[in-house]
């Protein structure tokens, strides 16, 4: 991943985490136009950008290909990742991706879980874990997806539900591999709503996660986990929320299809 000495991607000091930018462009561009982005933020970044946060894009499945030959050929310092897959490895399953597809096109990071997938498509927590189950046999990284609703938050639930969506995402898996995956506090009611939450939202539901994960699996798995902050983040916000406690990188959805606002939240 380095391109120029002293230009690595290095850990933040605070806490020895890598942070980790992620680019959530759901459905949206064809392979062209993903082309297209993922060059002009290529060629808006400079060496020094990379060194601060991974970043990875997760394109819509039909640009997977396109993009990880691009990335390819040109040495580009992204990570590839998905939005989802299915949790079977193959056989009769209609309109359907395996993880070990993925795993073929290097793919790196899968989104699981996202409140959309769990919303719109109905996935419960069972399969949710079933999907992150799946993305760790083919040595990817899922980025779980968690988060309240803003029902559940204005009845005080907040804490059970992350409580609960981490507790069974995970169930099953040893400390030792739970201690390497990402999960996204992502408050539904600030996904592409234009509500962002506040600093102090992102590090009091990073608190929330890593506490779970504490009384589950010990601190020092906590500690290692990395929790990004996702839901309406921009340019202006992105920095505040990345200096939050706990927060160890983004989850970016409408603001990563724009190349000059994705690269302003990079360099945040
Ligand atoms: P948003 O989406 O940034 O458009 O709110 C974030 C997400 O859904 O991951």
């Amino acid at each position: 991943m380095s391109s120029k000495k002293g230009l690595e991607l290095k850990p933040n000091p605070r806490t020895g985490r890598y942070r980790l930018i992620s680019g959530n462009w759901k459905m949206n561009l064809n392979h062209l136009e993903a082309i297209q982005l993922v060059q002009k933020l290529y060629f808006g970044l400079r060496d020094v950008d990379y060194s601060f946060s991974e970043i990875s894009i997760h394109p819509p499945l039909t640009s997977l290909r396109p993009i990880q030959l691009l990335i390819e050929s040109d040495r580009m310092r992204f990570s590839l990742g998905a939005q989802n897959c299915y949790f079977e490895a193959s056989g009769a399953y209609t309109g359907e991706v395996s993880a070990s597809m993925l795993s073929k096109l290097n793919v790196k990071y899968v989104i699981v879980g996202h409140s959309e997938r769990r919303r719109i498509f109905g996935e419960t927590d069972v399969v949710v874990a079933q999907k992150v189950k799946a993305v760790l046999s083919e040595q990817m990284t899922p980025i779980l997806c968690v988060g309240e609703s803003a029902e559940e938050r204005e009845a005080g639930q907040t804490d059970e539900v992350l409580m609960r969506q981490v507790r069974l995402a995970l169930a099953e898996l040893s400390g030792e591999t739970v201690s390497t995956l990402v999960i996204a506090y992502e408050p539904i009611w600030a996904i592409g709503t234009g509500l962002v939450a506040t600093p102090e939202d992102a590090a009091s539901g990073a608190q929330l996660i890593r506490e779970e994960l504490g009384r589950l699996y010990g601190g020092s798995v906590a500690d290692r986990v990395r929790v990004q902050y996702g839901g309406s983040v921009t340019p202006t916000t992105a920095h505040d929320l990345l200096e939050a406690e706990g927060v160890d990188g983004l989850l970016v959805g409408g603001a990563s299809l724009d190349a000059e606002a994705f690269s302003r939240i990079i360099r945040a």
